[in-house]
């Protein structure tokens, strides 16, 4: 695996990859990695001849100067997957690489940036489009991975791509989760035993949910599931959202024509937890 700091020098290497024809797929990362990132980067070896792997801690997308300081940073491990999952390259890009000036960029996602985490977190989906262009200016990929994970996340991505008209195809991967349900995340890191198990939860209540979402209402199942979170002390909902996979707006009705994504954030103590599950795969 080769380590690139350089937009310059990894651009090179990757003419070179293009010379040839070989097919360049792209996971963007902000380390800490965990097997919800490596499955990605399964994806791509799967789909590409080339894998490009970055890693940087981008300070726009955070709302809180010490949610950006607390997060995990934990190169040298993150490097060691990387190679063990046979990634080609890792672009480890600086604080200056990235943002040489203030990114003063306001983008427009309309109302797929206003709910759920859009809401929520002002300015985070501005943020994430910020680094995701940069660095999709900085690796000319032909496929990029995302995790359904953040479900709002890939659709904002892929509307970005619209709008800047990049080339490259973007991907959604399946959440990988622990052995308890939990959708792995960088964050679990900051839950202790105790708050690990409380926040098995998260993921059972929505698994509940789409088993049963065709005996209530939409409103009536929203209640439900609000008071099943009710039940767990140091869990506090802070959304439960029902969406429609592409406008992302919520479903009045089950008989909608595209697939119903089922959305939630969730703060387990002090750590912010996000999940989702589809209802009609
Ligand atoms: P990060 O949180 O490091 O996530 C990188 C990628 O891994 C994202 O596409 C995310 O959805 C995916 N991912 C995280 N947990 C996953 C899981 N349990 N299963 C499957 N995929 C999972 O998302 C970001 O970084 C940043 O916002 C970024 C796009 C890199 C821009 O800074």
């Amino acid at each position: 695996m080769i380590t690139f700091e350089s937009t310059k020098k990894l651009q090179k290497q990757i003419e070179v990859y293009k010379r040839k024809g070989l097919k360049i797929g792209f996971v963007p990362t902000m380390g800490a990695l965990h097997k919800g990132h490596l499955s990605l980067i399964a994806a791509s070896k799967k789909e590409c001849d080339i894998s490009i792997s970055s890693i940087f801690v981008n300070p726009t997308q955070f709302n809180e100067k010490e949610d950006y300081d607390k997060y995990p940073r934990t190169l040298e491990s993150d490097k060691e997957m990387l190679e063990n999952a046979g990634c080609d390259i890792v672009f480890i890009p600086t604080y200056q690489e990235m943002y040489p000036e203030i990114d003063s960029r306001e983008f427009n996602f309309g109302q797929l940036a206003t709910v759920m985490e859009g809401a929520h977190r002002p300015g985070h989906f501005n943020g994430v489009a910020q680094i995701v262009s940069k660095l999709f200016d900085a690796v000319p990929a032909d496929l990029a991975f995302f995790g359904q994970k953040d479900f709002q996340q890939y659709v904002i991505i892929k509307d970005l791509v619209r709008q800047l008209k990049y080339n490259i195809k973007i991907i959604a991967c399946p959440i990988i989760r622990e052995e308890s349900g939990l959708a792995m995340s960088s964050r679990n890191e900051r839950l202790s035993a105790d708050d690990r198990k409380l926040a098995s939860h998260i993921s059972e209540i929505l698994n509940w949910a789409k088993k049963n979402y065709r005996n209530f209402s939409v409103l009536e199942l929203i209640s439900e599931v609000e008071n099943k979170f009710k039940q767990y002390k140091g869990l506090n909902l802070e959304y439960f959202e029902i969406v429609d996979d592409e406008s992302l707006q919520a479903i009045q009705l089950w008989e909608s024509k595209g697939k119903i994504v089922a959305c939630a954030a969730v703060f387990c103590g002090n750590v912010r937890l996000i999940d989702n599950i589809v209802f009609n795969l």
